[in-house]
């Protein structure tokens, strides 16, 4: 995969992201997993209240990888069974300290599966996150309590560049290989009033 069309300059890790639909069916080594969530760790959050928990199923325990699969939608498996790691985010919906509502506890989640997901960009790796998670199943076969809600999945690997062969294959070759597009920053910041398109100072 080549670099992302950027318009103006970014991080390495940034221009080099993207979500792969077919992985190598291999193991991610445990000291690069450990970086991708410490890097996690490090994401800022309200109050600092850190309201995410992660679930995970290395490719290496069979039993414990086929689990975790078997709670994704099945178009999602598909692809997933091939990745190295998977894992299953779950936020806290309450403030630890008064038990009130945290707003923005999944603003928080997303901020660390960012870093997470860029700091697995930089070691060679990649992840495609997933909405296409089935929450009953993963709250009943985890046993997640009240007040913690399960959200996605993130699927972490090696990237497979090979050619592909076979049908399915092919066709996870084609969406991955789609147009990498992106709104341009005029259509998503605004100043003054909803729709006007900032400047940046420009004359
Ligand atoms: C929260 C979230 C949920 C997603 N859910 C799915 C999903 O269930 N299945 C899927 O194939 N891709 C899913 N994606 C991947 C997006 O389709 C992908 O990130 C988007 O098309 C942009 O492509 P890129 O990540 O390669 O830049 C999800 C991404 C995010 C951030």
């Amino acid at each position: 995969m080549s670099l992302n069309p950027v318009e103006h300059s970014v991080l390495d890790a940034i221009a080099a992201r993207w979500s792969p639909y077919r992985f190598e069916p291999r193991i991610v080594e445990p000291e690069k997993l450990i970086q991708c969530f410490e890097a996690a760790r490090w994401a800022a959050s309200s109050y600092n209240e850190q309201p995410w928990s992660f679930l995970l199923a290395q490719r290496e325990n069979d039993d414990s990888f086929k689990r975790m699969l078997a709670c994704l939608m099945e178009a999602n498996q598909v692809w997933a069974q091939n990745a190295g790691v998977l894992v299953l985010t779950v936020i806290n919906t309450r403030f630890k300290r008064g038990g009130k509502p945290n707003r923005v506890a999944l603003h928080d989640l997303g901020q660390a599966a960012a870093h997470f997901a860029l700091q697995a960009t930089a070691l060679g790796l990649q992840v495609h996150q997933m909405g296409g998670v089935n929450l009953s199943k993963i709250r009943h076969e985890y046993e997640i309590p009240q007040g913690y809600e399960p959200q996605t999945a993130l699927a972490l690997g090696y990237p497979d560049q090979s050619e592909p062969s076979g049908e399915s294959a092919v066709e996870l070759k084609q969406r991955e290989s789609g147009p990498r597009a992106r709104l341009p920053v005029r259509e998503m910041v605004f100043s003054d009033k909803w729709g006007d398109s900032a400047n940046f100072g420009a004359p």
